[in-house]
């Protein structure tokens, strides 16, 4: 696919025109509305019932590593506290619930031995989520990879494609008679840039030697999970979560635009191409091609999986300018906090025509099927006052980028539903709790819990009108 750097949103601040004001009605009946959450972030209950160490346990271990020396060892306490937590979902209106398995409950050695008790943990929640009426989405992997397989390696090792295939076996077998959407990694990008490459997420290896095996075997994995399921499971509804971020050329010069291409490759084309059967992006980005010293014969065919949906998360636009100073990439990002655009409280660009670009981005691949939103959300600074959270940049928020989905799909783009991100405040990785993004105020102290108004405008929002 050759990918359009867009030229005309520099300043992507304007929003796409609200004629009307948003009501659920305009996404259709059969679009669903969820809620997205991630084992590691809000389970606690780290050495409970079986659970072994994962990479996050030993990082956050290590001084420095994340903000105010924040653990993830209690976070929301969800793994006891997961019958109010859905009641609270039902309260927002959502009926899908997408959660992770925590691979260290199910295989604490990494594979062979099942541990029951994590089973029976997944079990009870799925359980609980289809009593209410809520349909549970799993996510295999949110990048709490077992300690034990980071001592072998971990993603740098080729064997991890077999040992994720023999843990995606084991949860379809012990949970595919329920569920039926699956996701099979959580941003891979993530994992080989941030885990792998820059040290900033656990298991906080550094070096760019490790991005290319990295990127490989995780892109192997993706597909081969995507065959597993679809062997044992054949009714599935299986698809891939990716980050992706519209990008902007910092000037029309020739050094900018081809930067722009560099990064659209890595954050947005690198992990769906080879899954569509066009291999690596090295058109845009040459470096790539040196992935070819970890392939081995039959590789591309290996890496191809046709998914019936993938899944899109979005936060913000970014601006790149070339660099001589970035070996590698040649790039830098300009801050979002230096271009007079509305940020949240990360800094992060609020950009709702960047999720409209995106999506029509995704849209262009002939491979692609379908379309989900299965993150999107924003963190500020929130404050509780006389018992309530009043988070208006927040609901404007996903006003803003609801409205730009909306125009996407009235576009024609096949756009199926949309995942806030998230549930709960909750172990914001390497931000700690520090950064927020619930639709749910957690007192970490006492585990309690205030629906903030945007929490409440999503149930206002998604009440369904009696016919
Ligand atoms: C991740 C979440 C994370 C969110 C906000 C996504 O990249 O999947 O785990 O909390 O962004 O940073």
């Amino acid at each position: 696919m050759t990918t359009v750097i867009n030229q005309h949103t520099k300043q992507s601040g304007h929003r796409p025109s609200t004629t009307s004001p948003l009501a659920r009605e305009d996404f259709g009946s059969d679009f669903k509305w969820g809620v997205a959450t991630a084992a590691y972030q809000i389970e606690g209950a780290v050495h409970d019932d079986g659970r072994s160490d994962c990479v996050w346990d030993v990082f956050a271990r290590k001084k420095g590593k994340i903000r105010n020396g924040d653990h993830a060892r209690h976070a929301c306490d969800f793994y006891h506290r997961y019958e109010q937590d859905l009641e609270l979902v039902r309260e927002l209106g959502f009926e899908q619930f997408r959660f992770s398995i925590s691979w260290s409950r199910i295989l604490p050695d990494g594979h062979g031995r099942v541990n029951q008790a994590g089973i029976d943990y997944y079990n009870r929640l799925i359980d609980r989520c289809i009593a209410l009426g809520i349909e549970p989405w799993i996510t295999l992997y949110h990048w709490d990879l077992p300690q034990v397989l980071e001592k072998s390696g971990g993603w740098k090792n080729r064997r991890i494609v077999e040992w994720f295939a023999e843990y995606t076996a084991v949860c379809a077998h012990a949970f595919g008679d329920r569920v039926r959407h699956w996701i099979v990694l959580n941003e891979p990008m993530a994992v080989a840039g941030l885990g792998y490459t820059t040290g900033e997420h656990a298991p906080g290896n550094k070096g760019i030697h490790n991005f290319l095996p990295v990127v490989h075997h995780l892109a192997l994995s993706q597909a081969e999970g995507g065959r597993v399921l679809r062997r044992l499971l054949p009714e599935a509804r299986i698809g891939n979560a990716i980050s992706c971020s519209y990008v902007v050329p910092n000037s029309q010069s020739a050094a900018d635009i081809r930067a722009a291409r560099r990064a659209d490759a890595l954050m947005n084309r690198l992990f769906i191409e080879p899954a569509l059967g066009l291999g690596y992006p090295k058109d845009a980005f040459p470096f790539l091609s040196n992935i070819k010293r970890f392939m081995r014969e039959g590789d591309r065919e290996r890496l191809k999986f046709d998914f019936d949906f993938w899944g899109l998360q979005n936060y913000f636009s970014v601006v790149v300018q070339h660099s001589y100073l970035a070996p590698v990439m040649w790039l830098k990002e300009v801050p979002a906090t230096l271009r007079n655009v509305p940020t949240t409280g990360l800094g992060w660009e609020v950009s709702p025509m960047g999720m409209y670009e995106i999506l029509k981005q995704f849209h262009r691949y002939q491979g692609v099927r379908e379309l989900v939103i299965t993150e999107n959300g924003a963190a500020f600074k929130d404050k509780p006052q006389d018992g309530k959270v009043d988070d208006q940049e927040r609901t404007g928020y996903y006003q803003e980028y609801l409205d730009a989905v909306k125009k996407a799909k009235n576009e024609g783009v096949n756009i199926t539903g949309y995942f806030a991100w998230t549930l709960l405040d909750n172990f914001e990785w390497a931000h700690g709790y520090s950064a927020r993004f619930g639709l749910v105020f957690v007192d970490f102290k006492t585990q309690e819990r205030t629906v903030k108004e945007s929490g409440k405008w999503f149930a206002r929002f998604l009440k369904k009108t009696e016919k």
